[in-house]
Order: structure tokens, then C-alpha cells, then sequence
């Protein structure tokens, strides 16, 4: 991708989501330009609208967006503010897709038959479904890919209309666990959270976090995944995550080759190199 510019549009706090598509960027040879809120004009009140036809004007081949208004992606990739590829990094409650890509890539390699699917595999995503992003992409892609879903929470932390998606519900972790091939457990997302939804800390994590007793129940091919940044001790202990069924790491690693991907298929041959300057 030499000669073509990425931009990394960030205007909610991200570690792993960005700088993994800054490597990925950066190992295709693309300029890149990160661009945070903080200390940016989007915090002085600049609409994105503005902060687009800027991008446009500098002459963006693509911008990856992360926002925390669900559809913000969506409504920059329609609009004609710029004529670029735009790739979502997660928006608000909404989507992540390169996050479930990256999660399916990591199931296969680990659980594949050798097709291309994941027919026959069964995962369970446990946790903060109502804020997350991560759960929601991972749904559509997992059921489309052929594998069950089973989603287990609390009912406050499951959204309306939960019934009409890809997948089984549970609020039992422990009658779920035994049979599944992936546990993969979301982040308590506080942030978000302007009530209360559970009781408190230490029955939350009773009754639906991951632990040595829980990591016991499971198959032994099993293994577990995390989209991080992890809560250790709230939705998962710390042996949990560091066990050697955990594949969080790989994820994290293998981000950064589906980001690759994504920008690859996206960008290169587009254009002819070096027409934009
Ligand atoms: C997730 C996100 O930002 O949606 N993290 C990530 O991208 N790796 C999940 C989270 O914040 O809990």
C-alpha cells in the first residue's frame, strides 16, 4: 500500500483496535496518520462532517472509524464528505467487525475441521451483551459461519429483542460451559453504565464469571477468548486468563493479519499508486 494514506479516526479510547491497524497500515508500507479526539478539534466541537471533508481535502485513501455513536461509521461510508473507503473500529453499542473477523480467524485456526466454516462448533459469548459491540458482530458472523451461539447474561445485561438474533439465550453459565468448544467472555462495560445492573461486583463474577472451578467444567479442547481490555477478578480471574487454554494473546496477534487483509482488499489496486499526491 505505499503511497496510499490511512487514517485512524479515534474518538473513543481504544489500545488494542488501533494500534493494531496502525502495524497493520504500517507492515503494508501505507502512510499512516492517527488522529485521537482528545487534542484534536473533534473535542472543540468540530462535527465529523467537517472533520471528513478536512480528511478528503488531505486526500485520505481510507479512514478507519471508531465513535462512540452507533452508525457513525455507517453514516460516513454514505455520505459524499469524502470519497474514500471507510472501515469501522467499533461504533458505540453497535458493531466491530474486524473484532469478529479476527475472533472467527482464531476459533478456525484453533477448532477448524478444515473447511472454511465453523460448522459444528459451539460458542458461548458470556457477559455485557447490552454494550457490546464485540458480541453483536461476533453473533452475525459466528451463525453465518455455521456455529451455534449460545449468549449468557444476567437479563438486565441482554437488549430488547434479544429473541429474533442468531442465537440461544441462557442466564445459567454453568449448565452452558460443559458443552460448548469456546468461551469467549466480554468486558463489564462501566463506562457505559449509567444505572446499576447487577447487585454487585463479587455476585457478578459468582454467577457469571470465569474461574478455575468453571475452566474445570469445560471440554478439553475448549479454549478461552477475551476481546480486551479485561476486567481480571470481574468477568474473569487471572489463572483464567493466563491458562494455557486462553487464546486472548493470539487474538490480539491475529488482528493484526486480518487488519491487514482488510485494508489490503480494500485498498490495494484501487488506484494507480501515487495517483493521489
Ligand atoms: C472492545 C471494544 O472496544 O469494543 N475492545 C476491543 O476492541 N478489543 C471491547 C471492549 O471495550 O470491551
Amino acid at each position: 500500500l505505499r503511497g496510499r494514506t490511512i487514517v485512524n479516526l479515534f474518538a473513543e479510547d481504544s489500545t488494542r483496535t488501533r494500534i493494531s491497524f496502525e502495524a497493520a497500515a504500517k507492515r503494508l508500507s501505507a502512510d499512516v496518520i492517527n488522529f485521537s479526539a482528545k487534542g484534536s478539534s473533534l473535542s472543540k466541537g468540530e462535527s465529523l462532517k467537517d472533520t471528513a471533508m478536512t480528511l478528503q481535502a488531505m486526500g485520505a485513501d481510507a479512514v478507519v472509524i471508531r465513535h462512540s455513536a452507533s452508525g457513525a461509521a455507517q453514516r460516513l461510508a454514505d455520505c459524499h464528505w469524502m470519497s474514500g473507503s471507510v472501515v469501522n473500529a467499533g461504533d458505540g453499542t453497535h458493531e466491530h467487525p474486524s473484532q469478529a473477523l479476527l475472533d472467527a480467524f482464531t476459533i478456525r485456526k484453533h477448532l477448524g475441521m478444515g473447511g472454511t466454516d465453523l460448522t459444528g462448533l459451539s460458542i458461548a459469548i458470556v457477559g455485557d451483551i447490552l454494550h457490546s459491540r464485540v458480541a453483536r458482530s461476533n453473533v452475525l458472523l459466528l451463525s453465518m459461519l455455521g456455529a451455534q451461539v449460545a449468549l449468557v447474561a444476567p437479563p438486565t445485561l441482554l437488549p430488547v429483542g434479544i429473541h429474533n438474533w442468531p442465537a440461544t439465550v441462557s442466564y445459567d453459565f454453568d449448565s452452558v460451559i460443559p458443552h460448548v468448544d469456546v468461551v469467549m467472555m466480554l468486558r463489564v462495560q462501566q463506562e457505559r453504565m449509567g444505572e446499576l445492573f447487577f447487585p454487585n461486583a463479587r455476585e457478578y463474577s459468582r454467577y457469571f464469571g470465569l474461574n478455575k472451578d468453571r475452566l474445570a467444567q469445560m471440554k478439553s479442547t475448549a479454549i478461552v477468548m477475551h476481546p480486551g481490555p479485561m476486567n481480571r477478578g470481574l468477568e474473569i480471574t487471572a489463572d483464567s486468563a493466563d491458562s494455557a487454554r486462553s487464546v486472548i494473546l493470539e487474538q490480539v496477534t491475529n488482528g493484526v493479519s486480518v487488519r491487514m487483509a482488510i485494508l489490503y482488499m480494500l485498498l490495494a489496486g484501487s488506484q494507480e499508486i501515487g495517483a493521489t499526491e
